[in-house]
């Protein structure tokens, strides 16, 4: 008999629930997103991510259990997140667990969400047949985080080193941030890149020399420690000293009001300026992403290295990892899109690990909105 685990993450704005068999075989993953409502706020609002994490954790779960055609009953454990993340977020789907754990009297298993990200990507490489060889670099870059990792096998679990990390903002934040002040809506990540990837095709951006473009990002100190806070400062002052992009902003602004949010909106609403900006924003985030972890995948001697979380789904990202990486020997793994944002099969599958470890929670377990893993 598969030993099958309910999966369930509420750390930030997704609440979902997952069945996962022997950490795996992905029986189902559901996914309730609270985008609808922070949209208007440009970010999350911690204050309604609780609340609507409260609306949805029970339907949520009930359709995950449905999905993979199992009662309660069936379960053989209930992996939970438990930090790091927003601490009314993480209470709802924390509580949920223990109650049911309880009430099921089956083992809970708290779940880091980062190492969760990591599991991801052993998710998707089994459904393409295979598994990442270790030790790997790992680089975690989302809405929340932008760390990066050195992974060792230590069955069943993984052991984790910390190379580096943002020391302002995540790479995420960067996209939603600069999102906001061109008024190109939220989250900025997924729009961005496409209109990135439209505009260099259609060949309508200006000399990318022309419009604001961003040197390397300069690190003092540990050369896998990152910053975005000053892209995001310098697209802030470069629009202050250029009054003309206003007109388009306010355009882009109302478009966004009428629920006009596509790439294929606000593409006829930017000048050749814009997509210029857009397209240097996105180069200068993601070689500044794939120069340090292929940087630290040749000092630390691993040749594969794992792209987790939000960002991770952005298409210029998996293109230069996929071209520098080969030229360097080593091999990138992606989870698919929808393995890469938050979802809860990533904590089923890494709840399995720690079971198996016997790594399993007393009754004082907490949320920890700043858990680490390492
Ligand atoms: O992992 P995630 O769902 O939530 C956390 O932050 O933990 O990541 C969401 C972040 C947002 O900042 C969003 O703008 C970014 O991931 N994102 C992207 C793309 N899709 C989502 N950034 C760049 N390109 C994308 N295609
Ligand atoms: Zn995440």
């Amino acid at each position: 008999m598969p030993t099958r685990i309910l999966g369930i993450e509420s750390s930030c704005d997704e609440t979902a629930a997952a069945v996962v068999a022997d950490g795996r075989e992905i029986l189902s993953s559901v996914v309730a997103s609270q985008m609808d409502i922070h949209r208007k706020y440009g970010g999350v609002v911690p204050e309604l991510a609780s609340r609507e994490h409260l609306r949805q954790i029970v339907p949520v779960v009930r359709e995950a259990l449905s999905q993979a055609k199992l009662s309660f009953a069936d379960l053989d454990a209930i992996g939970v997140t438990q930090g790091p993340g927003l601490i009314g977020s993480l209470l709802v789907g924390m509580t949920y667990g223990k109650v049911l754990a309880l009430e099921l009297g089956k083992p809970l298993v708290p779940v880091n969400h980062l190492e969760g990200h990591v599991h991801a990507v052993f998710l998707e490489a089994h459904l393409a047949g295979g598994a990442p060889e270790l030790p790997a670099v790992c680089l975690i870059v989302s809405g929340g985080h932008t760390l990066l990792y050195y992974v060792e096998a230590a069955a069943p679990a993984f052991r984790f080193r910390r190379l580096g990390g943002t020391r302002d903002d995540a790479a995420g934040e960067a996209y939603d941030k600069v999102a906001r002040l061109l008024a190109l809506g939220y989250p900025g990540g997924p729009v961005i890149d496409q209109m990135a990837a439209r505009a260099a095709a259609t060949g309508r951006i200006a000399n990318p020399e022309d419009a604001l473009h961003f040197g390397p990002v300069k690190i003092k100190g540990n050369a896998y420690d990152f910053s975005f806070s000053g892209i995001k400062t310098a697209v802030l002052y470069y629009l202050r000293d250029h009054p003309e992009f206003n007109e388009e902003i306010e355009l882009r602004r109302e478009a966004l009001r009428q629920g006009r949010r596509r790439a294929g909106d606000l593409i006829p609403l930017c000048g050749a300026q814009t997509l210029a900006l857009i397209c240097n924003f996105q180069s200068a985030v993601v070689n500044d992403l794939v120069t340090r972890t292929l940087a630290a995948a040749a000092e630390t001697g691993a040749r594969t290295i794992l792209v987790s979380g939000g960002v991770a789904a952005n298409s210029a990202l998996r293109d230069t990892f996929q071209s520098k990486a080969a030229a360097k020997g080593a091999k990138v793994f992606f989870p698919s899109r929808a393995l890469s944002t938050d979802n809860a099969a990533m904590i089923a599958a890494a709840a399995y690990a720690h079971l198996q470890a016997g790594d399993v929670a007393t009754s004082d377990l907490n949320a920890e909105p700043n858990l680490r893993i390492a």
